[in-house]
């Protein structure tokens, strides 16, 4: 691994808005992974009482229920000296009529960035083409870029490198697959997305990735087959098979994605020493079992917990 220096030279991002992962680079994905380890290697020491963001405050919109993404960027900001400001729920902003553009010109008045959590991508591109701040994506529809840095900070720190793993995802072709290809290619990982025809992820999340993929070397794949997907794999992934809105399709679902199940049989397949990831949420007993879940593979918690430490290193990127 190339060693960056921890300084502002290597940070492209500043000012920038994190829509999709796309907007990061090979280089400034490891600028990022080293900024996650020194933070967090800092984390007890005099140093953590600097404060980049004092002075400062950001916006954390939530139009769709959240648990950890609220809570690790309220806490994110807090620790980094800013303030946040919530705005959850349906009424809480981008209603009662008000025109996007407005409500953005509005906002940027009064804060230094906006985190979004809401559904179409074309909803946050809106904001983020008329917002003069950095606009942050919390999830949408699409993608879910604050989650795969954290994913990739986990694998990192439990396989001590992502370049030249094998991953596995299994499940709906959503915006955690979407995001996950791009973060793949990003770190050279490769990456096998498994899932039922009709559930493939965007192309146009797959055409971003190859284009990464071309100067790492990474391979993205799709099976259809879960034990060749899962055979040889480093990093075991799934997702809800039933996303925030898709309640109502859950038995048809549950129906298709039945085969892809991350179960014993289907970590046994991997290489030894596999990891097990998921965003949480879990359906437990649906996409993942209880023995895969609370196994000694699966870094769900600590998965959890780099949320935090990701999005204050994406933080400090962004806004300096
Ligand atoms: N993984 C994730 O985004 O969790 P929340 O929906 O609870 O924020």
């Amino acid at each position: 691994m190339t060693i960056l220096r921890d300084g502002d030279d290597m940070n492209d991002l500043l000012g920038r808005d994190v829509l999709t992962l796309g907007e990061f680079t090979p280089e400034l994905l490891q600028f990022f992974l080293q900024r996650v380890s020194v933070q967090k290697r800092m984390a007890s020491t005099a140093a953590s009482a600097s404060k980049p963001l004092a002075g400062r405050s950001i916006a954390i919109i939530m139009l769709k229920p959240s648990l950890r993404t609220r809570v690790s960027f309220e806490i994110a900001v807090t620790r980094l000296g800013g303030t946040p400001v919530l705005l959850i729920g349906e009424g809480s902003a981008f209603s009662r009529g008000e025109s996007v553009k407005d409500t953005v010109k509005v906002l940027e008045r009064y804060v230094d960035a906006i985190v979004l959590r809401t559904y179409e991508q074309s909803h946050i591109e809106e904001v983020a083409e008329h917002a003069s701040v950095p606009v942050i994506n919390a999830l949408t529809d699409d993608y879910h870029p604050c989650q795969v840095l954290a994913d990739l900070v986990t694998i990192s720190e439990h396989k001590g490198r992502t370049a030249g793993l094998r991953a596995a995802y299994f499940g709906d072709g959503n915006n955690m697959a979407n995001t996950l290809m791009i973060g793949a290619a990003l770190s050279g990982m490769d990456l096998t997305v498994s899932c039922p025809t009709g559930f493939d992820p965007l192309p146009s999340a797959l055409a971003r990735a190859e284009e990464i993929a071309q100067s790492t070397g990474s391979r993205l794949t799709i099976e259809r087959d879960p034990r060749i997907a899962a055979a040889g794999a480093d990093v075991i992934i799934t997702d809800t098979w039933a996303s925030m809105g898709q309640e109502g399709e859950h038995d048809e679902r549950a129906r298709q994605f039945a085969p892809y199940q991350v179960n014993a049989d289907l970590m046994a397949q991997a290489a030894p020493g596999a990891l097990f990831l998921h965003c949480l949420p879990a359906h437990r007993g649906e996409e993942v079992t209880d023995e895969v879940i609370d196994s000694a593979a699966s870094v769900v918690y600590d998965e959890a917990e780099n949320r935090l430490h990701a999005q204050k290193a994406l933080l400090t990127m962004v806004m300096g």
